[in-house]
């Protein structure tokens, strides 16, 4: 083995050329999922205030969003439905009319081609905010489960392609693959979030979601934070219920479990850069006290490396937009 002075390290980055050559990790439009949160009404396009650059969007305005997605080549969106009527079992989740149910149908008529993927919760539509059906103050895992297979099937038959439960109840990608497959989508992939924390990255999303619990916390489904371990449990208990593709969320205090999760399972992984990374970022650069754009791609490149595949961002358009400049 050569050591300095004949090795020397520099070499290689010398210039970009070099430097691209070499480069381990690339951030490609290709693995992107753009968030997009829809709203009931009509004419709505309206910023949401902790996620400037992010919008919502009433049903009929959703079309030029997906052209111009379709254009920068963004391969898929994900679905969050915000609704002003709420009850105690979310039943605006599973309305055949609801508003993500519209909504898919609205894309898949217009741009087939996109891949819309959907959020399974409950959370966006329970008067209490909680992901699951509340039992004596306890959400109560199993009587959930029937409602979280509704819910997915609902979106499947409005034309979602992916279905993403997010709900962290205990069997949930097992009740959503047999309602599936009973009704004939057994070609539907599911999308687990397998690894999700109780985060408080999840600030802006909630607020743009209305999703706030409207008693006590996310800790009783969602993971504790610190526990690396128990993440692997949670995508191997997902993986024998039948998720085709697991992720960890958040991504970037999380990149440790992401690279645990791609060195012990061979299935394709997702990592979701949140709100609350999303928001950090759009601050910052607002003060003037980093650079946006090479901020966003170091952060983008640090997913990849830590070993995910799909990255589910808010920054993809906008880096979409940089990447076609580039060519
Ligand atoms: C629904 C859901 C949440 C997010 C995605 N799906 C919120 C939560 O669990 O409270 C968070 C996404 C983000 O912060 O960007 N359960």
């Amino acid at each position: 083995m050569p050591n300095f002075p004949e090795l020397r390290l520099r070499r290689l980055r010398k210039n970009e050329a070099l430097r691209s050559l070499v480069r381990e990790n690339h951030v490609d439009v290709g693995d992107l999922i753009y968030p997009i949160f829809v709203v009931e009404g009509k004419g709505i396009k309206k910023e949401i205030e902790l996620m400037p650059g992010v919008f919502h969007f009433s049903v009929d305005k959703l079309k030029a969003e997906i052209e111009d997605l379709t254009r920068l080549h963004v391969p898929a969106v994900i679905l969050f439905g915000v609704v002003n009527e709420k009850d105690e079992v979310g039943s605006g989740a599973y309305h055949p009319k609801g508003v993500i149910q519209q909504a898919i149908r609205a894309i898949k008529k217009n741009a087939p081609d996109m891949l819309v993927v959907t959020d399974v919760c409950l959370c966006e539509y329970t008067s209490h905010g909680h992901c699951g059906v509340i039992c004596d103050g306890y959400v109560d895992n199993d009587k959930t489960l029937p409602l979280l297979a509704k819910m997915a099937l609902s979106h499947v038959i409005a034309g979602a392609d992916i279905v993403a439960p997010s709900d962290m109840m205990d069997g949930r990608v097992k009740a959503i693959r047999d309602a599936l497959d009973i009704h004939g989508f057994d070609t539907t992939p599911i999308l687990a979030y397998s690894a999700k924390y109780a985060s408080a990255f999840y600030g802006p999303f909630r607020e743009a979601a209305g999703s706030i619990p409207q008693f006590g916390d996310r800790k009783s489904y969602q993971m504790d934070p610190p526990n690396a371990r128990e993440a692997m449990r949670e995508i191997e208990q997902d993986i024998r219920e039948g998720a085709d593709i697991v992720m960890v969320k958040p991504a970037l205090s999380y990149l440790d479990v992401i690279r645990l999760a791609r060195d012990k399972f061979d299935y394709p992984l997702a990592a979701y850069n949140v709100s609350g990374e999303y928001a950090m970022v759009k601050a910052a650069a607002k003060m003037g006290w980093v650079d946006e754009k090479r901020v966003i791609f170091e952060i983008l490149g640090s997913i990849k490396r830590a070993g995910a595949d799909i990255i589910i961002t808010y920054h993809a358009k906008q880096v979409a937009e940089w990447l076609s400049l580039v060519k």
